[in-house]
């Protein structure tokens, strides 16, 4: 019946298995691998019957926004494929513990399981945003919220001609510093402070501002911080890379789109509102804007020519 039914059948039919007992629920469904080049909800004839082909995509996209995860397909009779999934454990959210505020993103948090190189869009957004700054040698670059230095290492990996960068990064976390200063040694500068005291450290300015998931941190003014990055430590020609969380993380997986608080879907209306102010401020300081990227918006500043 599954392999002929509308999508939103499918949904109710999934939502109903939900709410019983069974650890695993199951579908059979035309193998993706039959409908090749045809798009979602277009027909595949095999042996006198018509099926709807779905691609992986549309089963991925359907147990991510149902809370469920997809386990590997096994085969079935036919044209078909039996899919399987089970429900994630809500009480498994990331979220930071931490009594220390300054601690909450620390080398021992549930954050320090996730990493971003492990995410393609996010590492071939920065790649891209790294090609439309073509940064000079010997450059200058300051990230914001540095934590274990993951995107100093995705930069330097990215950029060969990095090499002789100055990197400098600043986080409040001493047990994420203690990390990178482990993986980088004396090649990148990193000082243990509050970025709303930034003034006392003496940093200069720097071809590149670099800071992600960070500015909407609590306890951290984003405008106020996104006006000193301008005005205080950028060069004439200097460009910022701001990346912004659009997804949540739960029991291993990766949910798309940020949450308000009480929304099982996503709700974009703050990260929106935001990213219009970062866009249209950097606009205003002579910068032209481009607003990329999937699970991290990135909002990437290069001088307007
Ligand atoms: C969500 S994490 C992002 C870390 C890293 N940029 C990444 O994307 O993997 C935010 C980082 O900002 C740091 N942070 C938050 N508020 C801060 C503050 N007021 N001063 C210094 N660091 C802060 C945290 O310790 C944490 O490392």
């Amino acid at each position: 019946m599954l392999a002929r039914a509308t999508l939103f059948e499918v949904i109710a039919y999934v939502r109903e298995r939900m709410g019983g007992s069974d650890p695993t629920i199951e579908l059979e469904v035309l193998d993706p691998d039959r409908g090749r080049g045809r798009y979602p909800g277009e027909l595949v004839e095999h042996a006198g019957l018509s099926y709807v082909h779905r691609p992986y995509r549309v089963w991925v996209d359907l147990a991510e926004r149902l809370g469920l995860r997809m386990l590997t397909p096994r085969a079935a009779t036919g044209p078909l494929i039996r899919l399987r999934f089970e429900r994630l454990d809500p009480g498994a959210r990331l979220g930071g513990s931490a009594a220390d505020v300054t601690e909450k993103y620390g080398a021992t948090s549930e954050f320090a399981r996730i990493s971003k190189l492990e995410d393609p869009g996010f590492v071939i957004d920065v790649a891209e945003a790294l090609e439309r700054i073509a940064l000079r040698p010997g450059a200058r670059i300051l990230d914001l919220g540095v934590n274990t230095g993951d995107e100093i290492a995705l930069m330097m990996a990215l950029v060969p001609a990095l090499a002789d960068a100055t990197f400098v990064g600043i986080d409040h976390s001493a047990s994420a510093l203690a990390v990178a200063r482990a993986r980088f040694g004396a090649s990148v500068t990193l000082h243990e402070a509050d970025l709303n005291t930034l003034s006392s450290l003496g940093l200069g300015r720097f071809d590149l501002v670099f800071s992600i998931g960070t500015l909407q941190s609590p306890g951290i003014d984003d405008r106020d911080l996104l006006r000193r990055v301008v005005q205080d430590y950028l060069t004439p020609t200097g460009a910022v890379i701001l990346g912004f969380p659009n997804c949540r993380y739960i029991d291993g997986e990766i949910e798309h789109g940020t949450r308000m608080k009480n929304f099982r879907q996503p709700e974009l209306g703050l990260l929106i509102k935001d990213v219009a102010f970062y866009r249209k401020y950097l606009q205003q300081h002579h910068r032209q804007v481009f607003v990329t990227g999937d699970n991290y918006l990135l909002v990437t500043a290069v001088p307007a020519t």
